[in-house]
């Protein structure tokens, strides 16, 4: 039988396993934005066109048919690939395996399962910005 001090020498072990894996899923988290856009600029005329995206700090920026401007992160989350946008179906796709998420992030298919996450998007006059 263990004694008290063996005990609690596992439990300190394992919460250090516990701690290395949480640092692990930390580090493909979507990341933490606060920038703007010019739509003046050419880097950015897409977003002057119903249907464009820009790419832009990790987060890609679309305009929907309806002329709403959006943001998300741009990394699928199944492998990574840079998302794109498909104004027609009204989603983000990732062209390596075929998921596809809403326009807030949410995972409509496979083989993702974890939502793309969704930015604050306030724009005035020329200015886009993009926070979350
Ligand atoms: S990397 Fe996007 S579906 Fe696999």
């Amino acid at each position: 039988m263990m004694d008290r001090k063996e005990f609690l020498s596992m439990l300190g072990l394992s919460a250090g396993a516990l701690t290395i894996a949480a640092c692990m899923g930390g580090s493909v988290a979507a990341p933490n934005v606060d920038f703007t856009l010019d739509l003046s600029q050419s880097a950015n005329a897409a977003l002057n066109t119903n249907g464009g995206y820009v790419y832009s700090n990790g987060v890609i920026v679309a305009k929907t048919t309806s002329g709403a401007i959006i943001a998300v992160s741009a990394s699928c989350t199944h492998e990574g690939t840079s998302v794109q946008y498909q104004s027609s179906n009204n989603r983000f796709y990732c062209p390596n395996h075929g998921a596809t998420f809403s326009n807030s992030g949410s995972v409509t298919q496979g083989p993702a399962n974890t939502a793309l996450k969704q930015y604050t998007v306030t724009v005035t006059g020329n200015v886009v910005q993009v926070k979350g």
